[in-house]
């Protein structure tokens, strides 16, 4: 069986409707929901924001993988433990403390994320990588859905694969923005453990299938 988890992104949902999409995920086979909130200051877009999580979480009951793209993100970690999330990724690049950041998250009962932007090097977390739980790879410049996939992330999964391993670390690896049908069994190939999207699941025709599609791919 499979052991490689896809997460489909809300912020390609359909605000409207946005508790039939919440059950379209739980009722498809992906794993997890990704939901991205933003500031408006990290990045140059605002998404939304804890009361939309918590009607998220009324309809939700697989696992919410909450990427924060806001600074100083230690300010919030107990408000999105009491709001359910079960994956709390925060950016290196907003974290002046990212160790102790972690070991908040940690502290909240939570599994600790940490994204790291396109143009930040791997090694970056060479001395931190035993403490995280899951290395959300951005392979789009964070902000935006439906945005072209950056080559160079093959690179980096197979880089940041070599260290888990080389570290002996059990962290996950997630790739975010742009991935699609073309990508992502070679992002599996790379070392990806889990797949987020956004558009190519929520602007396709039958969203569940695409889902099983992604899923089939990947197993
Ligand atoms: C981008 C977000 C992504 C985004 C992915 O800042 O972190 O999670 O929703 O969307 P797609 O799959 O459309 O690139
Ligand atoms: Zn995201």
């Amino acid at each position: 069986m499979s052991t490689i988890k896809i997460a489909p992104s809300l912020l390609a949902a359909d605000f409207g409707n946005l508790q039939r999409d919440v059950e379209m995920v739980e009722n498809s086979m992906a794993d997890w929901h990704h939901l991205d909130i933003m500031d408006g200051v990290f990045v140059p877009n605002i998404s939304y924001g804890m009361p939309v999580m918590k009607a998220i979480g009324e309809h939700a009951v697989k696992p919410l993988d909450v990427h924060l793209m806001i600074i100083d993100p230690d300010r919030y970690i107990k408000t999105f433990a009491e709001l359910g999330a079960h994956v709390l990724t925060v950016h290196y690049e907003a974290c002046t403390h990212l160790h102790k950041s972690l070991q908040a998250i940690k502290s909240e009962g939570m599994k600790a994320g940490v994204a790291l932007n396109p143009h930040t090097n791997i090694n970056v977390l060479e001395d931190t990588i035993n403490d995280i739980d899951l290395v959300c790879m951005m392979s789009v410049n964070p902000g935006f859905g439906g945005q072209s996939f950056i080559e160079n992330t093959y690179k980096k999964v197979r880089d940041l694969k070599a260290l888990i391993q080389h570290k002996r670390a059990k962290t996950l690896i997630e790739v975010d923005g742009g991935v699609t049908s073309k990508n992502a069994k070679a992002l599996i190939n790379a070392g990806a453990d889990v797949l987020v999207a956004g558009s190519f699941v929520f602007k396709s025709e039958n969203p569940t299938l695409t889902i099983q599609e992604l899923k089939e791919i990947t197993s």
